[in-house]
C-alpha cells in the first residue's frame, strides 16, 4: 500500500520543540524507523508550514494514495480549507496529533478535520503515527 503522512506547521522542529510535550526525537529520525516497521508498504513524508501547500499535497496525492496519516498542527483546530480538501479527495485521511490534544487548552478540542477524517489517533506521541498507519492497513 502507499501511504503518506503529511506533517503541517511546526512539526519540522520536532526533537526541538517543546520536548516535554513532543518529545526529543526529530522526524526524519522517527520516519526511517517507521519504514523499517512497514517493509512491505510505500511510506512517503512530507512537511510543510503553509496551509495551500498542505491543500496542494492532499489533491496531489488524495487520488493515487491508498491512504494519508495527516498531522495539520494548529490548522486542524482552524482550517476549513484542509477540511474541505479531505473531503474532496478519495483516500482515507486519518487525522494524528502527537499530543492527546484533549488535555490541553481548550482551543485544542476543537477540529475542523475529524468529521471528514476516518479515524482520530491522539496522545501516543510519536507511536501515534505507526498506530494510524496500521489502522490504514486494516481499513
Ligand atoms: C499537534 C497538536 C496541535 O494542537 C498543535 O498545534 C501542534 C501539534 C500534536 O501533534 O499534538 O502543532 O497536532
Amino acid at each position: 500500500m502507499k501511504i503518506l503522512i503529511i506533517n503541517g506547521p511546526n512539526l519540522n522542529l520536532l526533537g526541538r520543540r517543546e520536548p516535554e510535550i513532543y518529545g526529543n526525537q526529530g522526524f526524519e529520525a522517527f520516519f526511517d524507523t517507521l519504514k523499517k516497521t512497514f517493509p512491505a508498504h510505500n511510506l512517503e513524508y512530507f512537511q510543510s508550514n503553509h496551509e495551500g501547500a498542505i491543500i496542494d499535497k492532499l489533491h496531489e496525492a488524495g487520488f493515487s494514495a491508498d491512504g494519508i496519516v495527516l498531522n495539520a498542527g494548529a490548522y486542524t483546530h482552524t482550517s476549513a480549507a484542509i477540511a474541505d480538501a479531505v473531503k474532496a479527495i478519495d483516500a482515507p485521511v486519518v487525522e494524528v496529533h502527537i499530543s492527546n490534544v484533549f488535555a490541553r487548552e481548550a482551543f485544542r478540542h476543537h477540529s475542523f478535520l475529524s468529521p471528514v477524517c476516518a479515524g482520530i489517533v491522539c496522545g501516543f506521541g510519536l507511536q501515534s503515527y505507526r498506530l494510524a498507519v496500521e489502522s490504514l492497513l486494516h481499513k
